[in-house]
């Protein structure tokens, strides 16, 4: 049988400015962690301004067929779940898309189950590596076999988990999740160790759902269910889902880059493990000022309002890297457009997203007419007048809205092909830019 798409390609003109104000879909990574841990709780969370993306939907997906009571109204969520041991085996396989957090982070929580699941997701993800969230998971004891050792789909056969401390030798949120999730199962007491630091969405996220984890320094350590261990309930919430600093970030890009611009963006999550993007937009000299701070559940949150301005350019390196790794797309497209370009070093990890991003993104710079120099671990593009051209985003989402930002500064159109993969964290991207393009 012929399976049929419908490629959409979205067309992008130069324009003078952005401008009016915008509110955000809900924050991916905290959608993805409200969802899990309701689905965990006793009784129904209420998940307001949850994220349209696709990927908190696939999380969705996955909780449901686990068992929990999921009930969608536009962005307002309502999940119900039966306690830590509530869960109950999915006759079928778990689908969880193009959406790596899911497939990680169930892993941890699925590693914990005394049931058999099965999980993979689509062509994109089944190339990304699994073994990161395998390894430290078998240690503990859970049995998990993927393809290759590596690569979903992933059977994971959970039960009778052992604390481990678990010194993590890259800087990754997801396996820190992975492994705080599954030693909520264990006994004894679970430690992770981060390189550098890291998104902490999960620890924040698990403590408001009353669940006992603790931060010291580099170390977080959550105590489990298992033997003599903690056996409090987690306890359902209602929450309003700050805005996506992620997706903000395309207008924040936007607007910096068109001199006339005034953009006011609204209730955007500003966790300062995710906010280091911010500075670097205010070292290149970014008219960003934020408003309006408060702490909404642990989360801190705030509006931004941008202008235009000459922006400098500079240098991605380091530790980091962790903390702005998905904006990474959205600065290496906008480097021509400023005065000294813009290097990326130490991100090896962009080669294993949702596409090959280092290559994603050299291949279309180059085709906009940028000079680029690709490195195994990054990429320096140099300041310079581009043109549009036909952007093929590899089914990425980030790509496709990184490169529709770079074709408002560019001379002729910019034709994202399949731009409908947007969706996967913003499905109303093209429709705001358009609405804020004047
Ligand atoms: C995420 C963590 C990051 C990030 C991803 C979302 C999360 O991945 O790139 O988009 O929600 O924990 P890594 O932890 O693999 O770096």
């Amino acid at each position: 049988m012929l399976n049929w798409k419908i490629v959409k390609t979205e067309t992008i003109q130069a324009v003078k400015a952005l401008s009016g104000g915008i509110e955000l879909p809900g924050d991916k990574s905290i959608s993805h962690r409200y969802a899990m841990f309701a689905a965990l709780a006793e009784g129904t969370s209420e998940l307001r301004n949850f994220a349209a993306a696709r990927d908190c939907h696939s999380t969705l997906g996955c909780m449901k067929a686990l068992g929990a009571g999921v009930k969608v109204e536009g962005s307002k969520v309502q999940v119900t779940g039966h306690g830590l041991r509530g869960l109950k085996s999915s006759w079928r396989m778990l689908d969880a898309q193009n959406s790596g957090t899911t497939i990680r982070l169930l892993s941890g929580i699925l590693s914990g189950q005394t049931f058999t699941t099965k999980i993979t997701g689509d062509a994109s993800l089944q190339k990304r590596p699994m073994k990161r969230v395998m390894t430290p998971l078998r240690e503990m004891g859970a049995d998990i076999r993927g393809r290759d050792e590596n690569f979903p789909p992933l059977e994971i056969r959970g039960g009778n988990l052992r604390a481990i401390q678990y010194q993590m030798p890259m800087a990754s949120a997801q396996v820190k999740s992975a492994v705080l999730l599954a030693g909520l199962y264990a006994e004894g007491e679970t430690a992770v160790i981060e390189p550098a630091p890291t998104r902490d969405h999960t620890e924040l996220a698990l403590l408001e759902f009353g669940a006992p984890v603790r931060k010291q320094g580099r170390t977080i350590s959550i105590l489990g269910l298992g033997a003599g261990g903690n056996s409090a309930p987690l306890q359902p919430i209602s929450a309003d889902v700050p805005g996506d600093l992620s997706s903000a970030v395309f207008f924040i890009a936007a607007a910096s880059l068109l001199p006339e611009s005034n953009v006011y963006i609204a209730n955007v999550g500003l966790n300062p493990t995710r906010s280091a993007i911010l500075d670097f937009f205010q070292q290149m000299g970014a008219a960003i000022s934020v408003v309006n701070l408060q702490t909404k559940h642990g989360e801190l949150v705030g509006d931004l309002a941008v202008k235009g301005a000459r922006l400098k350019g500079g240098v991605v390196s380091g530790d980091s890297v962790a903390l702005l790794i998905d904006e990474l797309p959205m600065l290496a497209a906008l480097a021509p457009y400023t005065d000294q370009g813009i290097e990326i070093r130490d991100a090896g990890e962009l080669r294993v997203k949702e596409s090959d991003r280092i290559a994603a993104l050299s291949e279309n710079l180059k085709r906009m007419g940028a000079s680029v120099e690709e490195r195994p671990d990054g990429l320096k593009v140099s300041p310079g007048n581009l043109h549009g051209a036909g952007i093929d985003p590899r089914g990425d989402h980030r790509i496709a809205m990184a490169f529709a930002v770079a074709g408002l500064g560019a001379s002729g159109e910019t034709k994202i092909l399949d731009a409908e993969c947007a969706g996967v964290s913003y499905p109303t991207f093209f429709q705001e830019l358009r609405r804020l393009a004047q």
